[in-house]
């Protein structure tokens, strides 16, 4: 059993009804949630940020996994941690240079917070090389960033399994989330090949009646 979970990303709740809906995943059973932060530029789309987060944060016992999709991510860490985050990701693509990473996972850390770093679908694996070891989580976008709703790219599970590969050979503990066009249709394989944390958005919010039974699907593969 590698504990493989389940991460409702609220970016498809509906906002009328938020708090209810996160009781409903609480009492199904859900351990945390996926926080979608969109700026309007890193990414084409605008979410929610950290004041709602901390309208929201732990009320019903669960983790917050901050997945922060913003240009200039260290300029707002320290808001997202203080309003609740228990994991900051940040973008690869959103970041200058290695030293600046290494700025922004030490900041996050020194927040309390886990630190996790976030490819998009064009960006190679083998770009984190360098920075692997300083990571708690390894987050593969399999959509573009920016939209619930689309579709899973294959290419994506080779991603994973490279990640997989690289931790086994290098000894790292990071673990692997997908993020995107996640399904009944493929949380089989994505787990298969190695992902630890499965987001999943429109799936998950189309029917929460049925929360329960896509955890008992995701507990089926997670050998
Ligand atoms: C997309 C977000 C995802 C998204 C997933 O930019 O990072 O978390 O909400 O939504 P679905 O599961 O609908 O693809
Ligand atoms: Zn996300």
């Amino acid at each position: 059993m590698r504990n493989v979970e389940l991460l409702p990303s609220i970016l498809s709740a509906d906002f009328m009804k938020l708090g209810e809906q996160l009781e409903i995943l609480a009492n199904s059973g859900v351990k945390s949630i996926h926080f979608d932060v969109m700026d309007g530029h890193f990414v084409p789309n605008i979410s929610f940020g950290a004041p709602v987060l901390k309208c929201i944060s732990h009320k019903y016992g669960m983790l917050n996994d901050v997945h922060l999709m913003i240009t200039d991510p260290i300029k707002y860490v320290k808001d997202f941690a203080e309003a609740g985050a228990d994991i900051i990701t940040f973008h690869y693509e959103a970041v200058k240079d290695h030293d600046e990473r290494v700025k922004l996972i030490k900041e996050i850390r020194s927040l309390g917070c886990k630190v996790g770093v976030s490819i998009k679908p064009a960006t190679s694996v083998y770009e984190l090389t360098d920075i692997l070891a300083g990571v708690d989580v390894v987050l593969v976008m399999s959509v573009e960033p920016g939209f619930g709703g689309q579709k899973f790219i294959p290419d994506s599970l080779e991603k994973i399994a490279i990640l997989r590969g690289i931790r086994e050979k290098e000894q790292l503990d990071y673990k692997i989330e997908v993020d995107g066009g996640i399904n009944v249709a493929n949380i089989k394989e994505v787990i298969k090949v190695g992902a630890d944390m499965l987001v999943a958005g429109s799936y998950v919010f189309k029917d929460l009646s049925k929360v329960k039974e896509i955890l008992e699907e995701v507990e089926k593969y997670d050998a």
